[in-house]
């Protein structure tokens, strides 16, 4: 732990991973699917506020928030108390079948809590996938057309319908295709590489006209498209925040076609960005709204939210036995509660003081490209140079590396972003702590040697 700090973290009792690490790693890899992404061998015992202790005992700074889902920090207390009351009460009972309170409460907190003036309705799941999946099944139900329109780069799920919405990265595909028939991929906002070569704001974001001018009128009946989907940051693509405009331009296309704009706010919803939802950046008020990860600060939960006027299924169209389960609704009004008593403000402030922290250090460090985000929700593009901005993937591999040994917990995304998404309780104590080690990492990377 740096000196002089109240923190126990980090603090590394041994190089990770140690021997009960190794020996844990050995086993999964025997009994468990190996289709997962993990990047360094985190074997994590327990977890409080923004630290997490790995079974050696190494003590971690969380900047990756168990990935964006522990909003309010690892188990916290009302959060805690929260599940455990309503254990002791009520595990299950199925909102597909029977009513409970909690339910009903949820659902009415996230319509008032939703962008939008006109009343809503919530159907519930256990993940962002199935809140997506659920999102996609409304849509077509609901307008009665079949095609979908999403974005390069988009991850939103990887069920079926989902992962047909879903163009990160081809290994996700690769060997699932045919997947659902009727999804267009259009280039998202990605200014910082501009798909048409095009420069913002001269741009005009027109790669948001390419969809009208040259889609609609040459592949792509807009009177037989359901809904556009997309994130209104892009999460695991690479943390992209579109320019201001982005997100109304696309929204009037929709509307002038009779689409709905469903958001996909898995990750940048719930008070990430500052704001409970990301798409309030944007003064747009969705048709859809998919919400799951930080919603419950880590009980499976995932909700998709819709105006009631579209949300005209019939019974028996559409259900999940666990999806809204009361353990998991009530530690999502407990986190609300913490999201809205100080929480978001936080991650808005945090997000800034971040940032500013890593606008100082990028003049010392050729690696970094681009930096980018909204409160806690912050990419940072590493480059080998910043003329040619080619991405530097290895070297982003490194660091998250070198973060995980200097006890930094960090993910990436897109090819070379390293992501900051911690817990919205961080202090300015964690912020420090976190950019100090990315600078140390970042510069033994940039003189080669491998951390
Ligand atoms: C934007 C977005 N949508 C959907 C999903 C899928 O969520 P889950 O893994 O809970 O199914 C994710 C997960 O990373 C996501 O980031």
């Amino acid at each position: 732990m740096p000196a002089g700090s109240a923190k126990p973290y980090p603090f590394m009792k041994i190089k990770p991973p140690g021997p009960k690490a190794r020996t844990l790693v050995n086993l999964d890899s025997q009994f468990v699917s190996q289709s997962y992404t993990r990047n360094y061998p985190l074997v994590a015992d327990r977890g409080e506020g923004a630290m997490v202790v790995d079974v050696d005992g190494n003590c971690y700074l969380d900047f990756t928030a168990g990935i964006a889902v522990c909003a309010t920090g690892h188990s916290h207390p009302k959060v805690v108390e929260a599940i455990t009351r309503q254990a002791k009460r009520l595990i299950h009972m199925s909102g597909t079948d029977f009513y409970y309170s909690s339910q009903i409460a949820l659902a009415r907190k996230l319509s008032e809590i939703a962008p939008g003036r006109k009343p809503k309705k919530v159907f519930f799941g256990n993940s962002g996938a199935e809140a997506i999946e659920a999102a996609f099944k409304l849509a077509r139900y609901h307008t009665k057309r079949t095609m979908a329109i999403a974005f390069y780069g988009a991850f939103h799920g990887r069920t079926m319908g989902a992962l047909s919405l879903t163009a990160s990265k081809t290994i996700q595909r690769k060997s699932y295709i045919p997947l659902v028939p009727g999804v267009v991929h259009v280039p998202y906002a990605y200014c910082y590489r501009c798909d048409y070569n095009l420069t913002y704001p001269s741009c005009r974001v027109s790669c948001v006209d390419w969809i009208k001018d040259s889609l609609f009128r040459s592949s792509v009946p807009p009177e037989e498209v359901a809904a556009i989907f997309v994130e209104p940051i892009q999460g695991e693509g690479g943390y992209i925040v579109p320019p201001p405009e982005f997100h109304a331009k696309l929204h009037q296309i929709a509307r002038d076609h009779g689409i709905l704009y469903v958001v996909d706010e898995v990750q940048s919803g719930m008070g990430r960005t500052g704001k409970m939802f990301a798409i309030e950046h944007f003064g747009v008020e969705p048709d859809i709204i998919a919400v799951a990860k930080g919603i419950a600060s880590g009980l499976p939960l995932g909700a998709m939210i819709a105006t009631a006027d579209i949300m005209d299924w019939t019974h028996g169209s559409h259900a999940s036995t666990f999806g809204g389960n009361p353990v998991s609704c009530e530690a999502a009004l407990a986190t609300i509660e913490l999201l809205e008593n100080g929480l978001l403000a936080n991650a808005a402030t945090m997000g800034d003081y971040l940032i500013k922290g890593l606008m100082k250090l990028q003049p010392q460090h050729p690696l970094i490209g681009d930096i980018r985000g909204k409160g806690l929700m912050i990419g940072i593009e590493l480059v080998k140079d910043r003329s040619s901005r080619a991405p530097a993937i290895d070297e982003r591999n490194r660091v998250v590396q070198g973060c995980f040994e200097r006890g930094l917990l960090v993910l990436g995304c897109g090819q070379s972003t390293v992501r900051f998404s911690p817990p919205l309780i961080i202090d300015q104590e964690d912020a420090d702590i976190a950019l100090g080690i990315f600078s140390e990492v970042l510069a033994e990377v940039e003189k080669g040697v491998s951390p």
